[in-house]
């Protein structure tokens, strides 16, 4: 497949986006299930709504169908969270909530953009490979695990404002 081309535009799907808000919380703890073994808290995404987190939201029409946490820190977006409904998966929404959070980035005056992958998870790499981010360290035994922990792959983008 042409990783050049979005799926939005092969499928012709229209994806909104928008900040995430509270009230989507019970939608998003339910996406977050679907997307990793130790899912984030409650208390936890409530911790991001502060003034130097972005917090995203894509929609397809009214329906929430993923989201992105990204913290500023200086000139760094750290992207601590991005994850997509188990059904809308595979048609475009992770790549194009990727590519709005960088342009927001961007916009807000960020230089890079930096994320941590564990070392299992090759489709989420593919997809930062594929959007021009570099692998950069390794953190070993970042995340704990039932079956030991796992090394997590260091993720560069520079942002050429
Ligand atoms: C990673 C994730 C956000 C991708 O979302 P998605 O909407 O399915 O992704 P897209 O449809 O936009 O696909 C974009 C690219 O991701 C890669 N990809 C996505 N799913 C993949 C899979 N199962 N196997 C291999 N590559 C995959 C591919 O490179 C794909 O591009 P291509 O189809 O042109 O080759 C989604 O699988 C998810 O939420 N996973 C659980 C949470 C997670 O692991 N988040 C990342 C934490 S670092």
């Amino acid at each position: 497949m042409d990783g050049t081309r979005s799926y939005r535009a092969m499928q012709g799907i229209d994806f909104v986006f928008r900040p995430l808000q509270p009230e989507d919380l019970p939608e998003v703890l339910e996406i977050e299930r679907q997307g990793y073994a130790r899912p984030w808290s409650e208390s936890v995404f409530l911790d991001c709504f502060r003034d130097n987190y972005r917090l995203w939201a894509i929609c397809h029409g009214d329906r929430l169908v993923g989201y992105a946490i990204v913290a500023y820190q200086f000139d760094e977006a750290h992207l601590l969270n991005l994850c997509v409904g188990r059904a809308s998966r595979g048609q475009g929404a992770g790549r194009e909530l990727l590519r709005y959070l960088v342009a927001r980035s961007i916009h807000d005056g960020m230089h890079q953009v930096l994320l941590e992958v564990r070392r299992s998870n090759e489709g989420a790499a593919a997809l930062y490979l594929s959007e021009g981010f570099e692998e950069i360290g390794v953190r070993p035994g970042y995340y704990p695990g039932v079956d030991g922990a796992e090394d997590a792959r260091v993720m560069k983008l520079d942002l050429h404002t």
